[in-house]
């Protein structure tokens, strides 16, 4: 299959400004050549517009930017499912993690039951009223389980839609949990793997569970909040969290969802380049990715 490139330039779901040149970064790391070198037909898309709102967001402000985030998270939506209808494989690069409201709502109009590999520090599922900080990119994962505000659930013509099934959710690398998104996530029974299971298991039998569980749906969409890694590994990034999957666990994760042959979609998020060293985290988004599309040691 070919592989479309959509960049998604946006960091108005987060509060620290940047993640807005993740797809710049990634870009400039050299993800064009490293698909071409596995022998992939890519077609860069280019970056989705966005407008740079007028106004701050009201203090104490529970949904921070929603208007454009619900607009352009419908055009990612519609970009995301036109490339999977001419057959192409969408890579969505970030911006901030709101961007999974879209592209989960893309992909589902072609995937009917949808499997989610969500890698990342955090779980980003909380809602207006759970939220500690107004920012929807800690709301992304519960809305496309079907929690949030009707705005957000909307995106993507919503209501016509199934939320993704709870049972078809895996986390892994999660180590920062708010109150009210554990709440949530312990009613609907979502599998989340957390550092302490991958201290005590190890990510490869982590990732085989969470593959096997993944594999009822019919499709896997991957997405990949680059703070899930170890901030010494992944610096340029805007919510770290100490203590974090190691460079080789992550890799290992990647080849193993390769292997399995289900992906079907996937995003790289919340690069920051002005927080980054020498763009190491957009580097390492890069050697990810080419773990993901089949990229071997030997
Ligand atoms: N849980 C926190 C919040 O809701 C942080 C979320 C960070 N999310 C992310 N995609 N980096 O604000
Ligand atoms: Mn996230
Ligand atoms: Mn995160
Ligand atoms: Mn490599």
């Amino acid at each position: 299959t070919d592989i479309s490139i959509i960049g998604v330039p946006i960091d108005l779901g987060a509060d620290r400004r940047g993640v807005d040149m993740g797809p710049s970064a990634i870009r400039c790391a050299g993800i064009e050549q490293k698909l071409e070198q596995l022998g992939y037909i890519v077609h860069d898309l280019g970056d989705l517009a966005v407008r740079r709102p007028a106004a701050r967001p009201e203090p104490g402000e529970r949904l921070k930017y929603v208007d454009e985030l619900v607009r352009v998270n419908g055009k990612l939506a519609d970009k995301t499912a036109e490339e999977l209808e001419k057959g192409r494989f969408p890579l969505i690069l970030g911006g901030d993690h709101s961007i999974a409201i879209g592209s989960i709502k893309g992909v589902q109009r072609h995937v009917p039951r949808l499997g989610v590999l969500w890698f990342d520090a955090h779980c980003d599922a909380n809602t207006a009223d759970t939220t500690p900080s107004g920012n929807i990119h800690g709301m992304s994962l519960a809305v496309s389980l079907g929690y949030g505000s009707r705005r957000l659930l909307g995106v993507g013509g919503g209501g016509k839609r199934d939320p993704i099934r709870p049972e078809d959710v895996v986390i892994i690398g999660a180590r920062s949990i708010d109150p009210g998104e554990k709440a949530l996530l312990r009613e609907l029974g979502v599998r989340v793997y957390t550092m302490h299971d991958i201290d005590r298991r190890g990510m490869d039998q982590v990732m085989e569970e969470a593959l096997y569980r993944l594999s009822s749906a019919d499709g896997v969409h991957l997405s990949f909040d680059l703070d899930g890694l170890d901030p010494n590994d992944a610096p340029g990034v805007g919510t770290p969290v100490i203590g974090g999957v190691s460079y080789r666990e992550s890799h290992l994760a990647m080849e193993m969802l390769a292997e399995s042959g289900k992906l079907v979609s996937a995003e790289f998020v919340e690069v920051n380049p002005v927080l980054d060293y020498r763009n190491k985290t957009a580097h390492t988004a890069v050697e990810l990715i080419g773990s993901v599309f089949g990229e071997q040691i030997m």
